[in-house]
């Protein structure tokens, strides 16, 4: 089916991957999408990989079965899981997922010193040790595994007290000058990011791999043929999540809409 009209599904665990789908917007506006979270199963990052990877699986499934003409999943942690096997079930279905912007980051700081902050799940995953096998020569990278961070995101906390004291704590041993890079290994931290750089000092610069996606997808869809060729078309984002509260939806809007550099 090459009708350009369907839309495009993009997922994650819950509200983070709204990160990912602004730069797809921004960059599609022509296109329609379906942004689906997964918060009744959230978070994945502490889950086991087989759950989270079957559940990923049955979202694609369903998305599919919708007639969707693409599926970014916009989550590293369900990326990590879940890609590889996914590639394999539909080799011909333009599909993207999401990994820790570690490349970028250390173009930008040959020899530095780099932290990547992700889920428990993406950090012991072999996606992204291989990845950290790719660039270890050239930086020194420091693996964080930040468990709970996201959950201050689905609660559309991004400027509290609390929201500090979590990132002072687990932040503690690279503040003052420890690191000259940050890499926001999953999609709910760009929404955490002006706490974040608060806590390690505005001339630490920090990376996320939301942009990379959203041109790789635009990329795959081209070639596919299944990019919208009518672009006066205003494309539409409907949210949609496993915990469809009047809450949790507006969240997802006002997400879509803030400026990630001005306080919330
Ligand atoms: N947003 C997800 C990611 O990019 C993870 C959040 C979770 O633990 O569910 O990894």
């Amino acid at each position: 089916m090459k009708d350009d009209r369907r839309p495009i599904a993009v997922m994650d665990s819950g509200v983070g991957g709204i990160s990912v789908l602004r730069e797809m917007v921004r960059l599609m506006p022509q296109e329609d999408f379906i942004f689906f979270g997964d918060s009744a199963n959230a978070p994945y990052g502490t889950k086991t990989t087989e759950f989270v990877r079957d559940l990923t699986v049955e979202h694609v499934n369903t998305f599919l079965d919708r007639g969707v003409k693409a599926v970014a999943i916009a989550c590293n942690t369900a990326t990590a899981a879940a890609l590889k096997d996914l590639r394999k079930l539909y080799p011909n279905l333009p599909m993207v997922g999401i990994e820790p912007a570690l490349k970028p980051a250390v173009e930008q700081h040959p020899g530095g010193r780099i932290l990547v902050m992700a889920t428990p799940m993406t950090i012991r995953e072999e996606k992204f040790n291989l990845l950290l096998s790719r660039f270890q020569e050239k930086a020194i990278i420091y693996p964080l595994a930040c468990p709970g961070l996201m959950d201050y995101v689905e609660a559309g906390m991004f400027d509290s007290p609390k929201l500090y004291k979590f990132l002072e704590e687990l932040l503690w041993d690279y503040r003052n000058g420890e690191v000259d890079a940050v890499v926001l290994g999953c999609t709910h931290y760009p929404f955490v990011k002006r706490a974040i750089s608060k806590v390690l000092g505005p001339e630490v610069e920090i990376f996320d791999g939301a942009e990379g996606t959203a041109r790789e997808l635009k990329r795959r869809i081209e070639t596919a043929g299944v990019a919208r060729k009518d672009v006066t078309h205003v494309g539409e984002v409907t949210f949609e999540n496993s915990n469809p509260t009047a809450k949790k939806l507006a969240l997802c809007q006002k997400l879509l809409e803030l400026d990630l550099d001005k306080r919330a």
